[in-house]
């Protein structure tokens, strides 16, 4: 079972969940980007990502209510489907409340990932891996369950100049919000084995795409 922080508590709450794709989403979004270049309008870049048309199966880990999932989906083409996976009830409740003929939703851990190993096309973990108690496993999770040939992204905090100054880093820490070094997230996706990553640094935010080397290869 997952382990608790302040941020998880938080996001488990119902009245959060009523609140976070208006409210909160937006705001977080624009503070990731702070300290960015012209890449900050982050919601646009991360399309950009994800703009995968013809992806048979693709898996949202930690999907929220969905925004994403669905946002997904709608790129999908013959028998696409988008599956979202999130531990808070109260998230997958409102995910539910939208539903789509290309998504479903499951409850489950993102450490312990309920498909087998090389289940999907593409894996995606968004704005989700900086709540996480214990983060860099659920990479190899993501890497496990990934088709050969298929693709990773993640979405996540990067240390910055900003995030450098006195105070800010303990206090992100104590809230229960982590700011990952600027290589780890690329270094553990490789070392689970992962080949061409690329890493984007949008502000206080980072894109890492890599893709699971074919079976072949
Ligand atoms: C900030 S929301 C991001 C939601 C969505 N990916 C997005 O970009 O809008 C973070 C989500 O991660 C989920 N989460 C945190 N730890 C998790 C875990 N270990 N397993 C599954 N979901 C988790 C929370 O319940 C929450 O819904």
């Amino acid at each position: 079972m997952a382990r608790e922080s302040l941020g998880l508590a938080i996001m488990q709450n119902p009245l959060f969940s009523a609140v976070y794709e208006r409210a909160w989403r937006p705001v977080f979004t624009r503070l990731f980007s702070l300290g960015g270049s012209s890449t900050a309008d982050v919601d646009k870049a991360l399309t950009a990502y994800l703009a995968r048309p013809g992806d048979r199966l693709v898996l949202d880990v930690a999907c929220g209510p969905g925004n994403y999932t669905r946002r997904i989906a709608s790129g999908l083409t013959g028998d696409g489907r988008c599956i979202g996976i999130d531990f808070a009830e109260s998230m997958l409740a409102r995910a539910a409340r939208t539903p789509t003929d290309r998504t479903s939703y499951l409850r489950a851990d993102a450490h312990e990932i309920p498909f087998a190993d090389d289940t999907f096309d593409s894996v995606v973990c968004l704005a989700a891996l900086y709540l996480i108690p214990d983060p860099l496993p659920v990479l190899d999770e993501l890497v496990r369950v990934t088709n050969p040939g298929g693709e990773v992204v993640v979405f996540t905090s990067v240390a910055t100049d900003l995030t450098s100054l006195p105070g800010v880093r303990e206090a992100t820490c104590l809230s229960g919000y982590r700011i990952f070094g600027r290589h780890e997230i690329v270094e553990r996706l490789s070392a689970a084995g992962l080949e061409d990553v690329e890493q984007t640094i949008t502000g206080m935010g980072q894109y890492v795409l890599g893709i699971k080397p074919a079976a072949d290869a």
